[in-house]
C-alpha cells in the first residue's frame, strides 16, 4: 500500500546553522509522537550530510533538491547524484516548476536525472503541474500527462515503482492560492488513472502522489483527505516547526 508523506522544500533558504538547527527541532517535536506519514525534509546541498546525520536514528528522511544530469567529471558548480548519495541523502527532488521555470529544465533533461538517481538508489520525488494560462484553457490534464509521459515513461515498471510523484500546480506556489480540495483530487485521480494506463492498476495504486502549492497547517487535512491525495511537498510552511508540525499532524 502507498504511503502518506509530508515533505518539506526548504528552497534556497537558511544557512547551514539555521538548517540545521531547523532539523533539530523538528526532529525534538516528533520525539515520542504517533506520526502517521513519513517525512522527509528537502534542504539545500550544502546542509545535506548535516542534517543527515542529525536525522540518522530517526524516521525524518533528506531529499537534495536537484543533481546534475551528467554522471561526473568536467562539470563545474554541479552536484552528482554519487555526492548526494554519500551524505546519507535517501530522496531528490526533481523537475521541480523553479528548476523547468528558471534554469531551463526541460523534460529530456529530468529524464536523464531520474535515472541516474535511480543508478544510486535515491529515490526521486518528481514534480509535475501547470501554470495559470494552461489551467484557464483547460490544458491541465493534457500538461501533466504529456510532463510524465516525456520524463518517465521509459522507465521499466519495477523503475517507476521507487518514484513518489508531486503535483504543484505552478500558480498556487508561493502565491497564497491553493487548489480547492476538488481540484486537488480530480487531477491526482487523473495523474493515477494516466500511471494505470501505462503501468497497471497496481504500481498506480502504490504510487504516492503528493500536493504541493500553499498547503498550510489549515488547509492541510482538507487536502489529504481526499482519496487520491497522499501527502504534501512543502514550501514556506516547512521553514518553522510551529507551521510544519501541524500538516505533519493532519494525517
Ligand atoms: P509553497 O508551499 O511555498 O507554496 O511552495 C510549494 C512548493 O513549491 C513546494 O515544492
Amino acid at each position: 500500500m502507498r504511503k502518506n508523506i509530508v515533505a518539506g522544500n526548504w528552497k534556497m533558504n537558511t544557512t547551514l546553522t539555521e538548517g540545521l538547527a531547523l532539523a533539530k527541532e523538528l526532529k525534538a517535536a516528533l520525539q515520542g509522537k504517533d506520526i502517521k506519514c513519513d517525512v522527509v525534509l528537502g534542504t539545500p546541498f550544502t546542509h545535506l550530510a548535516s542534517v543527515a546525520s542529525e536525522l540518522k536514528s530517526t524516521k525524518i528522511g533528506v531529499s537534495a533538491q536537484n543533481c546534475a544530469n551528467k554522471e561526473s567529471g568536467a562539470y563545474t558548480g554541479e552536484i552528482s547524484v554519487a555526492m548526494i548519495a554519500s551524505t546519507g541523502a535517501q530522496y531528490v527532488i526533481l523537475g521541480h516548476s523553479e528548476r523547468r521555470a528558471y534554469y531551463g529544465e526541460t523534460n529530456a533533461i529530468l529524464k536523464e536525472k531520474v535515472v541516474l538517481a535511480l543508478s544510486q538508489g535515491l529515490k526521486p520525488i518528481f514534480c509535475i503541474g501547470e501554470v495559470l494560462e494552461e489551467r484557464e484553457a483547460g490544458k491541465h490534464f493534457s500538461v501533466v500527462e504529456a510532463q510524465l509521459s516525456e520524463a518517465l515513461f521509459d522507465l521499466s515498471s519495477a523503475d517507476f515503482s521507487k518514484l513518489v510523484i508531486a503535483y504543484e500546480p505552478v500558480w498556487a506556489i508561493g502565491t497564497g492560492k491553493t487548489a480547492s480540495s476538488d481540484q486537488a483530487q480530480e487531477i491526482h485521480a487523473h495523474i493515477r488513472k494516466t500511471l494505470a494506463a501505462k503501468y497497471g492498476e497496481a504500481v498506480a495504486q502504490n504510487t504516492s502522489i503528493l500536493y504541493g502549492g500553499s498547503c498550510n497547517a489549515s488547509n492541510a487535512k482538507e487536502l489529504f483527505a481526499n482519496a487520491d491525495v497522499d501527502g504534501g511537498l512543502i514550501g514556506g510552511a516547512a521553514l518553522a516547526v510551529d507551521k510544519f508540525l501541524p500538516i505533519i499532524e493532519a494525517f
